[in-house]
């Protein structure tokens, strides 16, 4: 017989199997808890408890590795394209030449929109925000599909669907910005690589065609890549969870669109950069916002460190940084922003409150950075993200629907709520 743990209730002993992943880390299987004890588990924010078995991504937070399917994300990302990546994260493994193709080959007519579409953005106030309607249109597209909201889709069918949405992030990112910019789209161009075509969709107007720079595209091409999956996080696991109720892939995509927004999550990247101003507004006073963040009494905290799973310098946080300043130096840009992220970085490193609780920059610390050197507004931070994280939602959702022990996602709670007590009518309050 294999480990097992323990639990002893009332004096009585109950034991349950310890299951072990291929990296070696192991979990208790509590599947059998709250039938044979009545008991469940209480777990905030489900810091410890792990929700399914996945082969997608592995990472080890403390010595701070991430692998897509086994291979190093530092390989991936000085060897792949995003298209690679996301085939990879999707099917499992690196695919030939002819399946890339294949896998490749229906994006340009994805990219386009349907006219009826364009009846959707036109009804979204302008000011709004892009994740906004990124999150809308991702549920919309459910209504030019009819044909794939079964639950159980064919593999070509799976297929279709996955090729679609990564196509189509691409052009509803761009339409969102041109959107907020009160401009018209741009037709995406035949023979552009992705995120070729993700730049002249987004620069591009009708006076003039944006030129696409190596720099630029290789940059994009690595954060993409370093976005595209990671394991439970809220909005894969929201994905899961919504797609656990078997409604279709569009749906659960805009679930995990939304969950991606909020400033704890993938809209970090936005705040950390409004944070970087804020600080150079106030003339530079680092300590301040330091002092703040280390207060108990104020909700305040640095955006672009601390991590739910790294104890050590986020992964791709090393390798963004690396990046940003080369990015700088190539494109000839100057940021006193980078001046005041590199100082501020260096003092959280050295400052005791940070260093007990093993909080590190996180990918969003530099990412923001980067756009903003390349000429993406602020708010269209997170929707980069988006692109980014798509292959690795995709890929959770179909691993989830072909795991024969996939189960909807329901907990459980402990009420705290009043006990019974009776109703009382309006007039007797
Ligand atoms: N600034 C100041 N203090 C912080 C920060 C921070 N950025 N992050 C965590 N802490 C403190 C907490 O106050 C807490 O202190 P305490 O133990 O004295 O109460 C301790 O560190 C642990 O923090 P938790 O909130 O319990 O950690 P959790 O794992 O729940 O949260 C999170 C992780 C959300 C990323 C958090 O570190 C945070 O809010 N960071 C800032 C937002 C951010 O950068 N998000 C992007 C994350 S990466 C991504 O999603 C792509």
């Amino acid at each position: 017989m294999g480990e097992t743990a323990k639990i002893i209730l009332n004096g009585q002993e109950y034991e349950f199997p310890v299951i072990e992943g291929t990296e070696k880390e192991k979990a208790i299987d509590i599947s059998a808890l709250r039938a044979t004890t009545s008991y469940i588990t209480l777990d905030n924010g489900f810091g410890n408890t792990g929700a399914t078995k996945s082969a997608i991504t592995f990472l080890n937070g403390e010595k701070a590795i991430l692998r897509y399917r086994g291979i190093p994300i530092e390989q991936i990302c000085e060897h792949s394209t995003f298209i690679e990546t996301s085939y990879l994260l999707i099917y499992g493994e690196l695919p030939t030449k002819s399946e890339l193709e294949k896998f490749e080959a229906p994006f340009e007519k994805y990219y386009k929109l349907h006219p009826d579409m364009l009846n959707c953005f036109a009804g979204y106030p302008q000011a709004g925000h892009p994740m906004g309607l990124l999150s809308s249109m991702m549920c919309s597209l459910s209504g030019y599909y009819p044909e794939l909201l079964k639950p159980s889709l064919s593999d070509d069918e799976f297929e279709e669907t996955a090729a679609e949405l990564l196509a189509k992030v691409n052009t509803i990112s761009a339409c969102t910005f041109k959107k907020m910019q009160g401009q018209d789209f741009v037709e995406p161009k035949e023979g552009y690589s992705y995120i070729e075509n993700f730049l002249h969709m987004m620069f591009s107007t009708r006076e003039k065609e944006y030129e696409c720079n190596e720099t630029i595209v290789a940059a994009l091409r690595k954060l993409f890549i370093l976005h595209a999956d990671h394991e439970q996080n809220c909005s894969t696991s929201s994905v899961r969870l919504v797609g656990s109720s078997w409604a279709n892939l569009f749906a659960s995509i805009s679930a995990g669109v939304s969950a991606l927004w909020g400033p704890l999550h993938g809209g970090a990247n936005q705040k950390v950069v409004e944070m970087l101003e804020e600080i150079q507004a106030s003339g530079g006073d680092i300590d301040k916002f330091i002092a703040r963040a280390k207060d108990k009494n104020d909700t305040y905290r640095l955006m672009g460190f601390g991590h739910r799973v790294y104890k050590n310098y986020d992964p791709r946080a090393t390798i963004i940084k690396k990046d940003c300043e080369r990015i700088f130096d190539t494109l000839g840009v100057t940021d006193p922003l980078l001046d005041i992220a590199l100082k501020l970085e260096a003092k959280v490193l050295r400052d005791d409150y940070f260093v007990e609780r093993k909080l590190y920059p996180n990918v969003d610390f530099y990412s923001g950075l980067i756009y903003k050197a390349i000429g993406i507004p602020t708010v269209m931070f997170p929707v980069l993200f988006a692109i980014g994280r798509m292959p690795g939602w995709i890929a959770h959702w179909k691993e989830m629907k072909e795991n024969p022990e996939s189960r909807i996602g329901r907990p459980r709670q402990i009420y705290t709520g009043s006990t019974e007590r009776d109703y009382v009518p309006i007039d007797q309050r």
